[in-house]
C-alpha cells in the first residue's frame, strides 16, 4: 500500500505541476531488506553510482515503465513502411495568449524546468485539436529535456539524430482530471519540438522566445521554489515551428510512473537554440542529500516501436486550415462543372499538383497500356503507394455531377 500511494502521489505531481518535492518516493520505512528491493529509490538517469533507480529499473518501481507503447522513440520520416500520412494538420488555439499581468511560473523540480501560467477564463487558456485528435485538448504546463553536451539532451530522436534541447507542452483533454487523464489512453497529448544549436559565430538573432526563457531560468535559485516572472515577451506560438509538419503515435510520459495516456506530437522541424540560452539550462542543479547534482541529461533512453503506427502531416497547406486540403480545392472546382465538353475555367491559387502526390516517393513500375481505348501499348506506369486523403463530401460531389451528365445525355 506504501508503494500503491507513493506511484499515485507522484503521478498527481507530475501531471499537476510537479511541485511536490523529488525526495517523495524515497521515504520507505522498512529499511533495506532484500538486495532486489526498489522500494526506497527514487528514480533518476544517472547511468553511473547513485542512490537513484536508474531508467532500465524503472519497471521495478513502475510498471508501466515496462509497457509496450513507451516514450520516447526513433523516428525515421525515410522509413515509409513505418508512417502512415494521413495525418491532419494540428490546430493551436490561443497559443497567442499571455498568463495574467503576463507572469509565468517556473520550478526545478530536480528532473526539468517547468512552466506554467494562469490564463483567465476570458479569453480561454491554451488548446489543441484536430490533427486526429477526437476532441479538445488543454494546456497544463511546459518542460524541458536537455544535454550536458550538444550532441544529447533531446528525448525523441528524429532520422538519427538527437538535439541539444527538447520542449514537451503537455495538454490534458478539456473534460476531465488529471487522474482520470493518466488512466485514459489518450488522456494526454503532448508537443514536442526540437532544438538545434546555432553554428559558431551565427549572424542570426537568438530566438527572443528562447532568449526570454532562459533568462527566466537563471532566476531560478533553488529546487522546488518557484519563481515568478513577468515576461510579456514570451509568446508559446513562437515555440512551436512555422512548419506544421509533425510526426504522431501514441505513447506514455516519459518519466515515472511512464503513464500510456499520451498522443505524442513530434515536430518535425527544429528551432534554434544558441551556446549561452543552453548554458542557462546546464546551470540548473538538483540537490540531493549533501551533494549538488546538475539537472542536465534528464532524456530517457530510446524505447521499442513495438509495432506501433507513426503518423506523419508532411507538409504545409500554407494553413491550418481544411480548405488547403488539395482535394477540397478540387471538388469545388469538380461542383462548377455543369455541361460534358464544356470547359471551365476556374481559379484555385491554393493548388499545387505536388500536395496530390503523397510526400513519400515510393512507387510500383510497370509497362502497360491506356486503361481507355484505344489501350495503345505506349504507356509507363508509376503507381504511388501511398494514398492522399479524401473525404466523404469531396466524393459526394463528384458522384452527384457523373448521375446528371448521364441523365442529359
Ligand atoms: C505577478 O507577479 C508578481 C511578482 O513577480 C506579483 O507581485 C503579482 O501579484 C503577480 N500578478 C498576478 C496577477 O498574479
Amino acid at each position: 500500500m506504501v508503494l500503491q500511494h507513493n506511484i499515485t502521489s507522484l503521478l498527481v505531481a507530475f501531471t499537476i505541476g510537479m511541485l511536490m518535492p523529488c525526495t517523495m518516493g524515497s521515504s520507505s520505512s522498512q529499511g533495506t531488506e532484500a538486495v532486489n528491493d526498489f522500494s526506497g529509490l527514487h528514480w533518476g538517469y544517472a547511468m553511473r553510482d547513485t542512490d537513484e533507480l536508474p531508467p532500465a529499473l524503472w519497471g521495478k518501481l513502475y510498471p508501466a515503465c515496462a509497457g509496450k507503447r513507451q516514450s520516447p522513440i526513433a523516428i525515421n520520416s525515410r522509413e515509409p513502411r513505418q508512417l502512415d500520412l494521413l495525418l491532419r494538420p494540428l490546430e493551436l488555439l490561443f497559443y497567442d495568449q499571455m498568463p495574467i499581468a503576463g507572469n509565468w511560473t517556473l520550478i526545478d523540480n530536480g528532473h526539468s524546468v517547468q512552466i506554467s501560467g494562469q490564463f483567465g477564463k476570458r479569453p480561454p487558456s491554451l488548446r489543441i485539436r484536430r490533427g486526429n485528435l477526437r476532441t479538445t485538448y488543454v494546456l497544463t504546463q511546459l518542460h524541458f529535456h536537455w544535454g550536458r553536451s550538444d550532441a544529447m539532451g533531446s528525448e525523441h530522436v528524429i532520422d538519427g539524430k538527437r538535439y541539444p534541447i527538447e520542449v514537451h507542452f503537455v495538454h490534458r483533454k478539456e473534460t476531465i482530471t488529471d487522474d482520470e487523464a493518466s488512466k485514459d489512453p489518450m488522456g494526454l497529448a503532448v508537443v514536442a519540438v526540437i532544438f538545434e544549436k546555432s553554428s559558431a559565430g551565427s549572424r542570426e538573432m537568438p530566438n527572443p522566445q528562447m532568449e526570454a526563457l532562459a533568462n527566466a531560468v537563471r532566476l531560478i535559485k533553488t529546487l522546488n521554489v518557484p519563481v515568478t516572472v513577468r515576461t510579456p515577451e514570451l509568446r508559446l506560438s513562437k515555440l512551436i515551428p512555422d512548419d506544421p509538419a509533425y510526426f504522431q503515435y501514441l505513447g506514455s510520459l516519459t518519466t515515472p510512473p511512464c503513464a500510456e495516456s499520451v498522443v505524442w506530437n513530434v515536430m518535425k522541424t527544429p528551432l534554434k537554440v544558441t551556446e549561452q540560452q543552453l548554458k542557462a539550462f546546464r546551470a540548473l542543479v538538483s540537490r540531493d542529500s549533501s551533494t549538488d547534482r546538475e539537472v542536465a541529461d534528464n532524456y530517457r533512453p530510446l524505447q521499442s516501436l513495438s509495432g506501433r503506427a507513426i503518423h506523419y502531416h508532411p507538409k504545409a497547406f500554407g494553413s491550418h486550415d481544411r480548405r488547403h486540403n488539395p482535394m477540397e480545392a478540387l471538388s469545388n472546382a469538380v461542383r462548377q462543372t455543369k455541361s460534358p465538353n464544356f470547359p471551365v475555367t476556374i481559379k484555385i491559387p491554393n493548388l499545387c499538383l505536388s500536395d496530390l502526390l503523397a510526400d513519400a516517393p515510393t512507387y510500383f513500375r510497370y509497362l502497360r497500356l491506356l486503361t481507355t481505348p484505344p489501350c495503345a501499348e505506349s504507356l509507363v506506369w508509376s503507381v504511388r503507394m501511398k494514398s492522399v486523403k479524401v473525404t466523404e463530401h469531396q466524393l459526394y460531389s463528384k458522384r452527384q455531377e457523373k448521375v446528371e451528365w448521364k441523365v442529359r445525355a
